[in-house]
């Protein structure tokens, strides 16, 4: 196998079919579904199918904090005030956060000391963030713009899920 198809296969073990697991999350995800039932399946789904990483949860928006909530891993930071860490830059943000280094990223919170990069999406219903999406990876530049592209796209699909519930989400488990 020449240089080139190594790299290539590499790419290739490392793609996750967004699309795929997007269409699965919604397959699963009952309208009358208790809300802490989805967001466990949500996590456990994505946490199964996206390789090399080793967190990957939510912390939910309650009043100015992010308090964790379902998640795969080892066991993690409780809260995490708006604004601190990459989750709370997110959150008050309310942009998607990916660092290739998690090092260098000012007032980063190290929950394992075994992250290296981390990818963060906010979670965002009528215009309001209410909960982020964390992911970490033991590998530094783990997450490409297709992890971040597709990670936006499943977490909209699980938003919408939630939506379609008609409950405010709010402090929404
Ligand atoms: N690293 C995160 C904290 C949460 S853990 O990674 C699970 C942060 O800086 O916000």
């Amino acid at each position: 196998m020449s240089a080139t198809s190594r790299r290539f296969c590499q790419v290739e073990i490392m793609t996750v079919d967004y699309k795929m697991l997007g269409k699965q999350f919604a397959a699963l995800a009952d309208a009358d579904e208790n809300r802490l039932a989805m967001s466990a399946n949500f996590v456990a789904l994505l946490y199964a199918e996206i390789p090399d990483i080793n967190w990957l949860g939510l912390y939910i928006l309650r009043g100015d904090k992010l308090v964790l909530g379902p998640f795969q891993g080892l066991p993690a930071c409780t809260t995490i005030p708006v604004g601190q860490g990459v989750c709370g830059t997110s959150a008050e943000k309310g942009e998607t956060l990916r660092i290739d280094d998690v090092h260098d990223f000012d007032g980063h919170i190290a929950c394992d000391p075994a992250s290296k990069s981390e990818l963060v999406v906010p979670l965002i219903s009528a215009g309001r963030v209410f909960a982020v999406l964390d992911i970490d990876s033991p590998y530094g530049a783990r997450f490409t713009e297709h992890d971040q592209v597709g990670t936006e796209e499943v977490s909209r699909i699980f938003v919408a899920a939630l939506e379609a519930q008609q409950q405010p989400l709010d402090e929404f488990i």
